[in-house]
């Protein structure tokens, strides 16, 4: 049988994981998204170039075949986008998309925008791509499937009542958005002729896949672990599960079929959109995190929330996605910041928390009690690039050995850089 590793943030997303799966696609045959859509935004750097992904999984560049499962929502013009953008690059795509991934229609974008709007201090603080409303049409079976936008007269019947209801709930929410079935079904149907060399049955294909001895397949979360929609901060989070479970559910695959699941965390903490952050560092600090980080949002471009890692967080992400272990990434960011922070536990009223919290309201008044530890300032990362960890402070090993005894498990990949080659490889993951 095949190897496979699914690759989960452990965080808020923003974990740099289109950076891991970039680097370990290279000893990868397939690359599977599973979750999720254009709401996530995946940079790659590659010989100083960047690209930036929203829907195409991060092995493309690569050449590898590239799956999208099931449990992913489509915007078909961003994914032709894409293809195109590749092809651009002298690329063709080996793309393998689900019939059964479901597609955002242009009434999913806006009855996203309209809700935030209606929700106030409620809402999320979405990317407002539709990802929402079309997993809310999916679970009411009221959706569409990729593969029914090759069936006219299914997609017909299916748009006559999603564009009436959705003209009416934009209506009530306040929206002056109007859609036609008309305009709406003519879009959609040239976006099937053009998706459809890429539709197939993507379960049945990583199962052949998979039942090849050598084969690798490494499956791409999007978001992070308290973004999810069952295990996250509810309802701070997206409408999908962001967990490794997610990768079986998305893709069609057995649990059986999963050899090792790794999580990706940054040195530090970021997020974007609403929600707790109890690490949040709002002055000084966390400004010079976002600008060192360039921590600004891939898909919307909005300002990151910045702060300490959590270590209370990270430890139910190993338990809460099965991790085997971590890849720490952007630990060039904390340079010459000292000492470096790290939350060990939370305060709630008088009581003291070690464990992540159900409770929106504990989270939402958690104090972090802190591990300070000693900072580092590289100066030349050329020689760890050479050399490995030993070429690097010993307030920074300490900083991932801390980090290793905190989270239970070893850190296999550290990254101090954007480029494929700023990586140091403790452990193969594989
Ligand atoms: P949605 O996924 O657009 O519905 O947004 C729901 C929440 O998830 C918002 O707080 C977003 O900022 C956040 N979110 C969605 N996708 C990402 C991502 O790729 N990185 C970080 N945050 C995300």
């Amino acid at each position: 049988m095949g190897k496979s590793l699914v690759v989960v943030g452990c965080q808020f997303g923003d974990e740099g994981k289109g950076k891991i799966v970039d680097f370990l696609a290279s000893s990868a045959d397939a690359v599977v998204r599973y979750q999720g859509g254009n709401n996530a935004g995946h940079t790659v750097v590659v010989r100083e170039k960047t690209y930036k992904f929203h829907l195409l999984p991060s092995g493309a560049l690569q050449g590898k075949d590239i799956f999208i499962g099931n449990g992913v929502v489509v915007d078909p013009a961003v994914l032709l986008k894409e293809i195109k953008s590749l092809e651009a690059e002298g690329i063709k795509p080996r793309l393998h998309l689900s019939e059964r991934s479901h597609v955002i229609f242009p009434f999913h974008r806006a009855l996203d925008g309209a809700q935030e709007t209606f929700k106030g201090k409620l809402g999320a603080g979405t990317t407002r791509r539709g990802i929402g409303p079309c997993y809310t049409d999916k679970i009411a079976r009221f959706g569409v499937q990729a593969i029914e936008l090759t069936q006219p007269a299914l997609l017909r019947e299916k748009l006559e009542k999603q564009v009436s209801l959705a003209n009416s709930s934009l209506a009530v929410l306040g929206s002056k958005e109007k859609f036609t079935v008309e305009a709406v079904e003519k879009e959609y149907l040239e976006y099937g002729k053009q998706l459809a060399p890429y539709l197939c049955d993507v379960s049945l294909e990583l199962f052949n896949l998979l039942a090849k001895p050598k084969t690798r397949v490494l499956f791409e979360g999007a978001q992070g672990t308290l973004l999810d929609i069952d295990h996250g901060v509810y309802p701070y989070g997206t409408s999908s599960n962001t967990i490794a479970g997610g990768a079986c559910t998305g893709a069609g695959v057995g649990p059986t079929k999963i050899s090792a699941v790794v999580g990706v965390t940054k040195a530090y903490t970021t997020r974007v959109g609403e929600g707790p952050f109890p690490t949040e560092l709002t002055e000084e600090i966390g400004a010079r995190l976002r600008e060192a980080g360039h921590e600004y949002g891939t898909t919307t471009g909005r300002p990151r929330r910045c702060g300490w890692l959590d270590a209370v967080t990270l430890q139910y992400a190993v338990r809460i996605n099965g991790l085997a272990g971590l890849a720490m990434t952007k630990v060039d960011v904390l340079n010459g910041i000292s000492p470096v922070k790290v939350a060990i536990g939370y305060k709630v009223g008088t009581k003291l928390l070690t464990g992540q919290p159900s409770s929106l309201l504990d989270f939402s008044s958690a104090i972090p009690v802190y591990k300070e530890l000693e900072g580092w300032n590289v100066k030349d990362w050329s020689k760890a690039k050479k050399k490995g960890l030993v070429a690097l402070p010993a307030a920074l090993r300490n900083y991932v050995k801390t980090v290793e005894k905190l989270a239970g498990v070893p850190v296999f990949l550290l990254s101090f850089g954007p480029g494929r080659d700023d990586t140091i490889v403790l452990k193969q993951p594989w």
